[in-house]
Parts: C-alpha cells; structure tokens; sequence
C-alpha cells in the first residue's frame, strides 16, 4: 500500500480539516506505532500502521461502499441548502469524502451507490461504458407495443441524437401503467422526458439496478448497507 502523510490520514478518517489535524498532531496527541508523533509529515502506510488519538485507536479505511434505496425528497448531492442530501442517510461511515455514483431526480427512489471510489465511479457513470441501468415506474397513461418498439429504436427528447435503445417492458397496461425499463445512458430527467415525448408522464420512479448492483429489496427508503466484499470485486470486475 502507498505510504500517506499522517496529517492527511487523520483527515481523511474525519479528525477535522488539514490544519486542524495538524494542530492536534503538534500539540502531541497523536501516537504512531506506540510513540507521540508530533510531524503531520510523517508518512505511513495505512493499511499497517497504529494511530492513536488521545490513546484511541483509529480505524481506518480506505474506501467505503454503501447501497442506499434512495427516499424521494432528498437530493443526490453531498451539500445542499434546501433538502436534506442522500449523505444524510448514511449515519455510520469512516471517511469524510463519500459521494453519489450519479444522480437521481428528488422524487425518485431506488438504488444509489454512495463510495469514495473515484474510479469506480468514474468507470461507472462514463457514457463509453453503456452501464445498463434499470427502473421500474408507473405511468400515467396507456403503455402500448408502439412504445415499447419506439423505447427500442430511441425517443427524440430534444437533444442533438435520439436517445439509445431501451428495452421497456410493460408490466401492466391500464390508464396507470407499470413498465421496467433499461437505459444505457443517463441523460438528465432521461426516463421522465422519454415518456413525455410518447405523450405520457412518469407518476413514481424506482432504480432497481446499475451495472452488476442489484437494490437489496429489504431495504426499505432511507435504509442502506455496506456493499460485501462480492459485490465490490464484481462492480470493479463486471461494472457492465
Ligand atoms: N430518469 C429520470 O427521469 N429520473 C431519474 O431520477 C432517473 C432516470
């Protein structure tokens, strides 16, 4: 593992800003490997080394992974003025730097995968990748085979090209509808302007998955989990 610096570390695991930690470090309340480190420079590996702060051992980590089932009425952000964010649901973390893979609308539920991974991340979310992901909903209006073939062979909603295929399904037919459907992109609002461009609008949204991430349904909205160590090798593995 590479080596970090011992204020960054302590920062990392939420003991406060740079300088803050430094501060703390200086003042000889920190031990590395049983001795008072008073150098925020000292450089350390993570994964071997003891920190305590104020004779407390830290637990460190270096990436989190949490499946939240998104309640509607909060934002996929990690700040926001106005609704509480898909950060405060996750009450039980170690690292300060946690983020949203994507975004979905404030009233749409379902699977969000909340990491510190970059990489992943950016693995996940880039457009070259085509990462299915799929939701079910309920519309108002009658789902036909017409829109199931015209999902098929991509909807203009306004932008330069239409949008790519998606496969829809039509679960149930009535003046309410309930369709699954899988996008391979991510467009803003995506799901909601194709069924207004077939004259029909989305009443509740739900993401049940994303790449190889299937939505635990015993997560109730609001609920989350970390990942297991299975779904983490096959996310990196298998995004698609
Ligand atoms: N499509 C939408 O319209 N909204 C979402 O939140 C996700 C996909």
């Amino acid at each position: 593992m590479t080596q970090i610096r011992l204020d960054k570390y302590l920062a990392d695991m939420q003991f406060g800003t740079r300088s803050e930690v430094k501060k703390l470090i200086r003042a000889g309340k920190v031990q590395l490997d049983g001795k008072t480190c008073k150098s925020p420079e000292q450089k350390l590996d993570p994964e071997q080394a003891q920190v305590m702060v104020e004779h407390r051992l830290v637990q460190y980590a270096s990436y989190e992974y949490f499946m939240l089932n998104k309640p509607k009425g909060c934002v996929s952000a990690t700040e926001d003025h106005r609704y509480p964010t898909v950060l405060d649901y996750i009450t039980d973390h170690l690292r300060g730097d946690l983020f949203p893979v994507g975004r979905l609308d404030l009233d749409t539920e379902g699977l969000l995968l909340i990491t510190n991974d970059g990489a992943l991340a950016h693995e996940l979310l880039s457009p070259a990748k085509h990462i299915a992901k799929t939701y079910e909903a309920v519309i108002d209006g009658i789902v036909t085979e017409e829109d199931v073939k015209a999902f098929a062979q991509g909807i203009n909603i306004g932008e330069k090209k239409p949008t790519k295929p998606a496969e829809l399904v039509v679960l149930k037919s009535n003046v309410i509808s309930q369709i699954r459907i899988t996008i391979y992109e991510g467009k803003f609002h995506q799901i909601k302007r194709m069924f207004e461009a077939v004259g029909k609008q989305v009443l509740e949204l739900k993401r049940l998955s994303m790449g190889a991430l299937k939505l635990d349904e015993s997560l109730q909205p609001g609920e989350y989990r970390a990942l297991t160590d299975d779904e983490i090798t096959y996310l990196r593995e298998r995004g698609a």
